[in-house]
């Protein structure tokens, strides 16, 4: 399992450290959640800050947009040469092209799902995707309660990428702890991205290595 610590829940008066502090301790990316008080009902950091959190971090970003004006969003994130950045498909009417112009940056494109999608919608996608983030919380927020049948989302997914691309990677991001990473584990997901459990903890490296199963 890869883990990518959500750095929504870091001490932002202390950024610098926070990202030394995890990928010191063995993270494997470095999720940044960019939020645009439209789409979801809460605001985050532009690049301004994301410049900075690139050239101190050790691992690839990770770049979940939540927002509603995405083809806007990659061009001004792009310069971050982030490894991933991924779009919410409730918030895309032309999804194939915005994965071509990820990709024509050089970035890994991949797609979000809400608690509420089905995997079915982006069946047809696949192929031209690198990843599938699967929410497990509504997104908006740090800190909030894992909603289980994610696990039974990640199953069908896995399926539809077995027959579709099986190299593209099921990422999970909402709640994940150490009591629900072995399920995951079980349901095929190849990445968890966790805010509140790495960082809410005292000592990052036995957080990040609970989850490295
Ligand atoms: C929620 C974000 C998550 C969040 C996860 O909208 O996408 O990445 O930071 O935080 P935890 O792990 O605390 O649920
Ligand atoms: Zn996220």
């Amino acid at each position: 399992m890869l883990v990518a610590p959500s750095i929504l829940s870091a001490d932002f008066g202390n950024l610098a450290n926070e990202i030394k502090a995890i990928c010191d301790a063995g993270c494997d990316l470095v999720h940044v959640d960019v939020m645009d008080g439209h789409f979801v009902p809460n605001m985050t950091i532009g690049p301004v800050v994301v410049e900075p959190v690139a050239k101190v971090a050790s691992k690839p970003l990770d770049i979940h947009l939540m927002v509603e004006n995405n083809t806007f969003f990659v061009d001004l994130f792009a310069p971050c040469k982030p490894l991933y950045i991924s779009f919410h498909i409730e918030s895309e009417k032309h999804p194939h092209r915005l994965i071509q112009k990820i990709r024509s940056y050089g970035i890994k494109p991949a797609i979000v799902l809400n608690p509420h999608s089905r995997p079915q919608e982006i069946e047809y996608l696949l192929e031209d995707l690198d990843m599938v983030l699967l929410m497990s919380v509504n997104p908006g927020f740090g800190g909030q309660k894992f909603i289980p049948s994610v696990v039974e989302k990640a199953k069908e997914l896995k399926e539809l990428i077995n027959k579709r691309n099986p190299n593209c990677l099921i990422e999970v991001d909402g709640g994940v702890n150490d009591k629900n990473i072995e399920i995951l584990k079980n349901a095929g997901v190849d990445i968890v991205v966790a805010g509140s459990y790495v960082f809410g903890s005292d000592d990052y490296e036995k957080a990040i290595k609970s989850l490295k199963i």
